[in-house]
């Protein structure tokens, strides 16, 4: 059966031309399904943008392919959804048109359609009171919000997110981590997700993906899934799994992170 994306034995070296070129993604496969949620972790400088980069078409592969759909992946198009750290909102715009610029391209909705769904995404991440407001007039938060509701109005086939609750303070993170795993399951998102904060991870994910220090290889893939239930609240957090996951995926990350220390002093 086709699997919904698709990365076969991707690799990746910057400047491979040159003398010195940079190994960043060794060999990578792996598959991911309709709906699903999967989230990458691992250490500063291992390769994880750049893989999810290269899933969103902004970066070539050195070998290997990328399927998405069952098309391979040629570059950046409305089928994939990204959403970054740094905010990218429209200043001049308000925040509902921001979100309503997202669905400019959809010519398969009518205006009070585009409206509702609009509408839907600045709730779901908590802005429907400020729809009105300029986003210039908006706190950086909040304008990373609208990205994120701009993002999910558009309609992408697939989400990827790197690193996208990043700059927040720890409440709206919280709250965006609650509100996205909720939208998710609701409406079978399916999302790759950035994040260097295991509990993200583990609150997030259907399934996460430890990667080792550069060049980037899978350490581990952990089955979330299987292991918590797919509803997740605030509660789930204190539960003995998952400060049991937790604990676990912190002790993977450590060795890895002190891997890529070693490696930056060695200059390799
Ligand atoms: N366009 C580029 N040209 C050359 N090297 C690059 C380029 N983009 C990334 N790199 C290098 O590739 C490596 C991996 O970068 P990448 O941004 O994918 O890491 P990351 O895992 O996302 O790190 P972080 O967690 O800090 O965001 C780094 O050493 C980086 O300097
Ligand atoms: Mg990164």
């Amino acid at each position: 059966m086709a699997h919904f994306l698709e990365i076969e034995h991707v690799s990746k070296t910057f400047g491979a031309n040159g003398a010195a070129g940079i190994h960043v993604i060794d060999d990578i496969s792996m598959q991911v399904e309709e709906g699903e949620v999967v989230v990458y972790l691992g250490p500063s400088g291992c390769g994880k943008s750049t893989l999810m980069r290269m899933v969103g078409g902004l970066e070539t592969v050195t070998s290997g392919r990328i399927i998405l759909e069952g098309k391979e992946v040629k570059g950046p198009d409305r089928q994939k959804g990204m959403v970054f750290q740094s905010y990218s909102s429209f200043p001049w715009l308000k925040v509902i048109d921001n979100v309503r610029f997202g669905l400019k391209f959809r010519t398969d909705l009518d205006t009070r359609e585009k409206d509702r769904i609009a509408r839907h995404y600045l709730q779901m991440v908590g802005l429907g009171e400020f729809e009105d407001y300029w986003v210039n007039r908006i706190s950086g938060g909040m304008r990373q919000r609208v990205a994120i509701a701009r993002t999910f109005a558009a309609g992408p086939d697939i989400l990827l997110m790197d690193e996208p609750f990043g700059a927040l303070d720890a409440q709206n993170r919280e709250f965006l981590q609650l509100q996205l795993r909720d939208l998710c399951l609701k409406e079978r998102k399916t999302v790759i997700f950035v994040t260097h904060d295991v509990e993200e991870a583990v609150f997030l994910a259907d399934r996460i993906f430890v990667f080792s220090a550069r060049p980037a290889k899978i350490l581990e893939e952990i089955p979330i899934r299987d292991l918590l239930p797919p509803a997740r609240d605030l509660k789930l957090r204190e539960s003995d799994t998952f400060f049991k996951l937790r604990n676990r995926i912190l002790g993977l990350t450590r060795t890895q992170a002190l891997r890529s220390e070693q490696l930056e002093v060695k200059g390799a």
